[in-house]
């Protein structure tokens, strides 16, 4: 088996863990966010030089041990499923400090310190803007209970600000075209209901 082959192996089955994982969360952050991630990742990753395993796996991790959804510590879903892979330790460890540095809420202003980091924050962060970003905030503020309104809100706290955040020139193209888009629903939300 060649190294590719082995890679894809383990990707595979990464995408099984993560699948298995979130089917017992009926909490609306669903599996397909991180299939989403995964696919902007390695879009991403296919226009700048990087370690495609290291991208691909902290993709598929990046929410295993989000705190909203498990009470776990120090990425014990992530380094669970490594470990059981047999993964060297310095790449796990290079998984998890991606997956540690990715979060908005906890790194706000920070940027990754390595080019795969940067490549998997712009991967989660494109999945917040555009029409999915729009339909994610909705289905978000109303599980929250959260009227239309606060939801709008958080377009200005956050959505609108991502776009200018954005570390990878790939990913700063795609953002432009999800921004616009954001923008030219807000003023014909804003003229449907004044
Ligand atoms: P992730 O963990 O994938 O980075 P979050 O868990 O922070 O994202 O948020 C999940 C989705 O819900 C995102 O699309 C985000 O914009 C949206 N969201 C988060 N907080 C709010 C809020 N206060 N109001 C509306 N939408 C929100
Ligand atoms: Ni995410």
């Amino acid at each position: 088996m060649d190294t590719a082959e082995m890679n894809d192996e383990l990707i595979k089955e990464a995408m099984v863990y993560v699948e298995e994982l979130f089917s017992n969360n009926s909490d609306g952050h669903d599996v397909d966010h991180t299939f989403r991630v995964y696919r902007n990742a390695m879009r991403i990753a296919d226009k700048d030089e990087c370690d495609k395993q290291i991208v691909a796996l902290a993709a598929l991790l990046h929410d295993a041990d989000d705190h909203k959804l498990f009470q776990t510590e120090n990425n014990y879903n992530a380094r669970s499923f490594m470990e059981s892979h047999n993964m060297n330790v310095e790449k796990i460890e290079a998984v998890c400090n991606i997956i540690n540095s990715v979060s908005f809420s906890k790194n706000r202003g920070k940027r990754p310190e390595t080019i795969e980091g940067m490549i998997v924050q712009d991967a989660d962060r494109l999945d917040a803007i555009g029409a999915i970003g729009i339909a994610r905030c909705f289905a978000f503020g109303g599980s929250h209970g959260r009227d239309l309104d606060s939801s709008i809100a958080h377009f200005h706290e956050k959505l609108l600000l991502l776009k200018d955040e954005m570390n990878t020139a790939c990913a700063k193209q795609i953002a432009e075209e999800r921004h616009q888009f954001m923008e030219k629903f807000l003023e014909q939300y804003k003229k449907e209901i004044e």
